[in-house]
């Protein structure tokens, strides 16, 4: 398929990852496969050495050296994508900073991206918005369409049983009342015109991608899955807590950005779940809907840090739904093989 000037051999976005779990290696690797790698913007610098002191510099420093480097690992195959939240604090600039460094494409959710076209604006960066629903899909469309006379190069679906950040209720989460992606991608297909739409959360191999592709959707977003590759860039512990967890391990989690998440069952969880604090000394203000200070039980920069360097006790491991289903840390190119083989013979 074409997406913008770009042929796609694979129709799979892995999702991004913040903080850190979709970085240079991970994207680069998925796209040099012919499919689309994203990094995810969230505090990509905190190995920086200047990132406590100057957290932003250091953010915008090393997002465009992942982006450079991510490209180099691609060698011109798939495409490389950013996957930067609304809620993030220099959001604009952010997008700028993507763009300006070569960015194929920016992802953009947690909130309405209404603003995205204009930080792309004059760069060859292409712009897709990240929606839970169709009436989202909607509101964008037509925002884009009279503010800016522009469409996006594609709409990413984010259903109910995705990882990280989730743009539905809690009570529809613990009460499995949400709609499903299918019902999500037939409205929002209603809506879509020739604007392709990709779907994503919980979607685990070929034949979920199958079905889906059946029911209109022009290919995949799979997040949690790509934890579990050689390539992705958290630490070996991340990747085996994916791995050892059992399907009533995940749980539905409050962040602290008033939004709930799906996690893995953890000690920080745990420590939560007993009234226990778990602010972080100094506050880099990294999401702008963050209340920050003493009303929020847990600073979740910190938390996702120590999640990605591996650290068991004190990280927040945020996962997708079926990550109960992942059972072995294998190459990225093994892994979209399996799920094109997959796909293909679904197909036949
Ligand atoms: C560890 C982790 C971190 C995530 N971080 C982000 C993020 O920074 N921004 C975002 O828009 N989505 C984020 N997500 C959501 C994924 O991009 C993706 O849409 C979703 O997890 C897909 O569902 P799946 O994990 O079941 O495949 C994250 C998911 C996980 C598991």
């Amino acid at each position: 398929m074409r997406v913008g000037n770009h042929e796609l051999e694979v129709p799979i976005i892995q999702g991004g990852m913040g903080v850190g779990v979709s970085l240079a290696n991970l994207a680069g690797a998925v796209a040099r496969c012919g499919a689309i790698g994203v990094i995810s913007s969230v505090n990509a610098g905190y190995r920086e050495p200047d990132f406590e002191a100057n957290p932003v510099v250091a953010n915008l420093r090393a997002l465009k050296r992942e982006i450079l480097r991510a490209k180099e690992i691609a060698c011109g195959k798939g495409m490389i994508g950013v996957n930067i939240m609304t809620a993030v604090s220099h959001y604009e600039e952010t997008c700028r900073c993507a763009a300006e460094a070569g960015a194929d494409i920016i992802f953009s959710g947690a909130g309405l991206p209404l603003s995205l076209p204009e930080f792309v604006r004059g760069t060859k960066t292409l712009f897709a918005p990240i929606i839970s629903s169709a009436r989202a899909a909607k509101l964008l469309l037509r925002h884009y369409r009279t503010r800016y006379q522009e469409e996006p190069a594609m709409l990413v679906i984010e259903g109910s049983g995705a990882g990280g950040h989730l743009g539905f209720s809690e009570e529809e989460l613990l009460a499995d009342t949400a709609k499903s992606n299918e019902e999500i991608l037939s409205e929002t297909l209603a809506v879509a015109g020739d604007i392709s739409v990709f779907v994503g959360g919980g979607v685990f191999d070929g034949r979920d991608m199958a079905r889906l592709m059946r029911a209109g959707a022009a290919g995949v977003q799979i997040a949690t899955r790509f934890i579990a590759t050689e390539e992705c860039d958290a630490a070996r512990r991340m990747k085996e807590a994916i791995v050892c967890a059992k399907e009533d391990d995940i749980q539905i989690v409050k962040s602290p950005v008033g939004m709930p998440a799906r996690a893995i069952k953890s000690p920080l969880l745990e420590k939560l779940a007993r009234g226990e604090k778990y602010i972080a000394l100094k506050c880099n203000g990294c999401l702008t809907a963050c209340k920050k200070g003493t009303e929020i039980p847990y600073c979740i920069s910190r938390a996702l840090i120590a999640a990605v360097s591996g650290n068991w006790e004190e990280g927040l491991f945020f996962s997708g739904s079926n990550a109960g289903r992942v059972n072995k840390i294998v190459p990225v190119a093994e892994l979209i093989g399996e799920i094109m083989g997959e796909y293909k013979e679904a197909m036949a």
